[in-house]
């Protein structure tokens, strides 16, 4: 059985959802919040140690000004909710992407769940928001050349080390909403994930559909480059 230390969700799909029942897309938006405050309980609960989420890529700001307000104002008053629940289940809330452009209330409120579950270790929520993939590698770059690192102290281990967060790789990547790229996620971590997509837009994620991924991730021989590991087949 493989366990999933980190798993990584791209959450696709609000607008979809919405569109799909004649509303606005930012009740979408309002419901995929509703989802993932209860499938974070569910996914600890599965015995994953590290979930990474997409909710606003750094490219997400392309979007119109309405909307990207909604957005702001969703995580700046909605996310205590999401607060109390990770702290109910001792899981200590972390953020990957960059500050620039992001409201004063959206800063004030990642600064008040961080410091609010600073001490939980049970597991780590990592808040992808404003967040892009390249862009965390140039900004780790930037922090290598900053720090005068000699160039023979650097490996693929080291480097984790230097990305927003310390986190292990990703072992599974969920996308909801039917697309199949990556989209700029993670993309140091991702080199050895296993994928998952599916047509289900996030609001409608649940613990079933969560269950199938991680019973397909479960029966799939993971191999990291090398041959098939004939010791394991008795
Ligand atoms: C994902 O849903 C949520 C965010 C990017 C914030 P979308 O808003 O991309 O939904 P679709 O893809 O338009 O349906
Ligand atoms: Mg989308």
């Amino acid at each position: 059985m493989n366990k999933i230390k980190h798993l990584g969700i791209i959450l696709d799909g609000n607008g979809r959802w919405a569109k799909k029942r004649g509303l606005n897309r930012s009740l979408g938006h309002k419901e995929g919040l509703n989802t993932l405050e209860k499938i974070v309980p569910v996914i600890f609960n599965n015995g994953i140690e590290i979930l990474s989420i997409f909710v606003f890529s750094t490219e997400n700001f392309k979007r119109p000004e309405a909307e990207v307000n909604y957005l702001m104002k969703l995580f700046s008053n909605n996310f205590d909710k999401l607060n109390n629940i990770c702290n109910k289940n001792n899981i200590k809330i972390v953020f990957s992407g960059r500050v620039e452009n992001l409201p004063k209330s959206v800063l004030k409120t990642e600064e008040k769940l961080v410091l609010s579950t600073k001490n939980n270790h049970r597991g780590i929520l990592n808040i992808c928001l404003n967040y892009g993939g390249q862009s965390e590698i140039v900004d780790m770059v930037k922090k290598i050349i900053d720090e005068k690192v000699p160039s023979d102290k650097i490996n693929e281990e080291i480097l984790y080390k230097y990305l927003y967060q310390d986190l292990p790789p990703i072992d599974l990547l969920i996308r909801t909403g039917g697309n199949k790229r990556i989209s700029n996620f993670m993309l140091y971590s991702l080199a050895y994930s296993e994928l998952y997509f599916t047509d289900t837009y996030f609001p409608d994620f649940n613990e079933e559909e969560l269950l199938k991924a991680l019973s397909i991730y479960n029966h799939t021989e993971r191999r990291f480059g090398g041959l098939k590991d004939e010791t394991k087949s008795n």
